[in-house]
């Protein structure tokens, strides 16, 4: 078994297991999809790519991470991304969308733009509480019942759309400190009501939301959910408290796990930053709580790749910023190994002429 090995999710197969994990491109405008994306996935899928994410695509106006992200809150939205689909499915690969809401750390900007204040916005943000992500961020509205009830409304209308739009599977983007994190970290959630408090009362949003999905996607379509394994603070979300959500994810209709970490606060980047140190997250993970995961972050060399695969320490290796430099990773790694791939007609002489 290496990376080129096929994969069966559910009734979903890959033909490598090569994922291009989700990156927000900053490109949309009232969450629209536009050529620029078409041609950024399309040409991704045409690498050799087993299985391209979306970026986060918002399920809330409020819930951009920045006011140029692709949403999924309006039905209008829905032809713009099965062009995305559409394309992908053409050149060979499969594609999910990655449902987000940014909470307290929505309208944070591109990473070009230069703020002196983030969050603000004509819209109020929401949070599991009133307060900031850091100074001079806006400080978020507490959510009452009446919003976690809409809110999970949204996460079944957007689930609702990415059918019709025709994605392949859905990831739950429950990582980096954006609004889900934010109800399952207790650095963020200082709620007194059943959604905060203990580990069962902090998971508990993410569990309805997860079953709330699972319960109108096929039977045959598998759920991904990415999480921030640890938080990277003292006393915060761990890797115990990683592994139990995963065990209980599974009962509720999750397959795969997408290992990352860190995001709940400023100035906590994580600890020991490494190349590729999230990898023991997906390992731990897989094995403790009996579930499929995706390692990711600083994955940058087939033999890298390979040795996660081959060694069962994931299921599915993400690449993310490698993919920003080479739409064609898989079909480069593919050749220099001696790989047989299929790598488009038009694109062959490229590729076995010998210079
Ligand atoms: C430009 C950019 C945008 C990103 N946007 C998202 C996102 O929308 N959702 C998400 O879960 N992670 C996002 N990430 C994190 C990546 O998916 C990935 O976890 C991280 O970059 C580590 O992988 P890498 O070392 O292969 O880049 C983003 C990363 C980059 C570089």
């Amino acid at each position: 078994m290496n990376v080129f090995s096929g994969i069966e999710l559910r009734g979903l197969g890959l033909k490598n297991r090569i994922v291009m994990s989700p990156m927000c491109m900053y490109s949309a405008e009232d969450g629209f999809v536009n050529d620029f994306h078409i041609a950024h996935y399309g040409s991704r899928a045409m690498g050799g790519t087993g299985l391209i994410f979306t970026e986060a695509t918002a399920i809330s106006p409020e819930g951009v991470i920045s006011k140029q992200d692709l949403g999924i809150y309006k039905d209008e939205h829905i032809d713009g991304l099965k062009r995305i689909v559409d394309i992908c499915h053409r050149f060979g690969a499969k594609i999910g969308i990655q449902l987000a809401h940014a909470g307290r750390k929505a309208f944070g900007g591109r990473p070009w733009d230069k703020f002196d204040k983030f969050g603000y916005d004509e819209l109020d943000i929401i949070a599991p509480n009133p307060i900031p992500f850091a100074e001079h961020w806006k400080t978020p509205k507490e959510m009452t019942r009446e919003d976690i009830k809409s809110l999970v409304e949204k996460y079944i209308n957007a689930t609702k759309r990415a059918l019709k739009a025709g994605f392949d599977t859905i990831e739950i983007h429950a990582a980096h400190g954006y609004l889900l994190n934010e109800f399952l970290s207790s650095i963020t959630n200082k709620r007194q009501d059943e959604y905060g408090g203990e580990f069962k009362n902090r998971i508990r949003l993410l569990l309805e939301i997860t079953e709330a999905i699972r319960s109108i996607i096929p039977d045959n379509m598998p759920l991904f959910v990415r999480i921030s394994v640890v938080d990277h603070v003292e006393g915060g979300w761990n890797l115990k408290d990683s592994i139990e959500l995963a065990k209980i994810l599974k009962t509720k209709g999750a397959d795969i796990i997408d290992c990352s970490s860190g995001g709940i606060a400023l100035g906590a980047p994580p600890s020991d930053y490494y190349r590729a140190h999230q990898i023991k997250f997906s390992e731990a993970i897989r094995k403790e709580a009996n579930i499929k995961t995706i390692a990711i972050g600083g994955i940058t060399s087939f033999d890298m790749a390979n040795e996660i695969i081959k060694n069962e320490r994931a299921d599915l290796v993400a690449i993310a910023r490698m993919f920003l430099n080479d739409p064609y990773l898989p079909i480069r790694w593919a050749k220099s190994r001696g790989v047989d791939i299929e790598v488009p007609v038009q694109y062959r002489l490229g590729y076995y002429l010998d210079i």
